[in-house]
């Protein structure tokens, strides 16, 4: 569910044996189109099927497969119990259900600068996707589902490459929000405060040498 451009489907296909059959499923016909090519590839035939549906309806019969899975798909449901819902009924009594989804209220930056960092955190949760905290509430809403035999598993990561956590967490991006919405005015990290300058420096020259060249 919320396949993408085949991240999921294509290796899932190799552990169903070759009877057995993978069906990805996403409502974005651009991320569709490249997971068929991927599809065609990895020479996928009618055993690697990929579907364009919402997930909340899906044109799927019931009882359908063995299991499903979605990863990173919560974090953009408005309605995830519905979502939720659809996968039960398409897997069969006693198959598996795995949803991996991020929290991104729980990231976290290792700054004497705590208060801010919080504040950008906050921020980035309450404005990524539909549900910035979908990973905490999976089960609960499992929970509330009535299914007795859940687990549920943390998973943590870590980066210590400033230039890759910015570039994974758009932290130049959230930090210009937070500043635009007044919610972090002071004491900002000094690397930030460089790299805005820095990109507005930029965007004014780049935008003065191509009127320049228009004259
Ligand atoms: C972050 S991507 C993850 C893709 C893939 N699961 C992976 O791990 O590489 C989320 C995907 O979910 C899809 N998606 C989001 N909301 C959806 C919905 N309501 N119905 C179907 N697909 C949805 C998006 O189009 C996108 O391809």
């Amino acid at each position: 569910m919320g396949c993408g451009a085949g991240a999921d489907t294509i290796p899932l296909q190799s552990l169903v044996g070759p009877f057995g059959r993978v069906v990805g499923v996403d409502y974005d016909r651009a991320m569709l189109s490249r997971a068929r090519v991927g599809a065609d590839v990895a020479d996928g035939g009618e055993h690697l099927l990929h579907v364009c549906s919402e997930a909340m309806n899906l044109p799927l019969e019931s009882d359908m497969f063995d299991s499903c899975r979605s990863e990173r798909l919560f974090q953009h449901l408005t309605h995830p119990e519905l979502v939720i819902g659809e996968m039960l009924r398409v897997t069969k009594p006693g198959g598996h259900v795995v949803v991996l989804d991020t929290d991104h209220g729980t990231w976290s930056v290792d700054t004497p600068y705590k208060d801010i960092e919080r504040r950008i955190t906050r921020f980035k949760a309450e404005h990524f996707g539909n549900n910035g905290y979908a990973g905490r509430q999976l089960y609960r809403l499992f929970r509330q589902t009535g299914l007795k035999d859940l687990s549920c598993e943390i998973v943590s990561g870590y980066f210590t490459d400033y230039e890759l956590a910015r570039f994974m967490f758009r932290l130049a991006w959230s930090v210009r929000k937070n500043l635009l919405c007044g919610a972090t005015v002071w004491r900002l990290p000094r690397a930030e405060i460089i790299f805005f300058v820095r990109k507005v420096w930029s965007w004014w020259w780049e935008r003065n040498r191509k009127q320049r060249q228009i004259c």
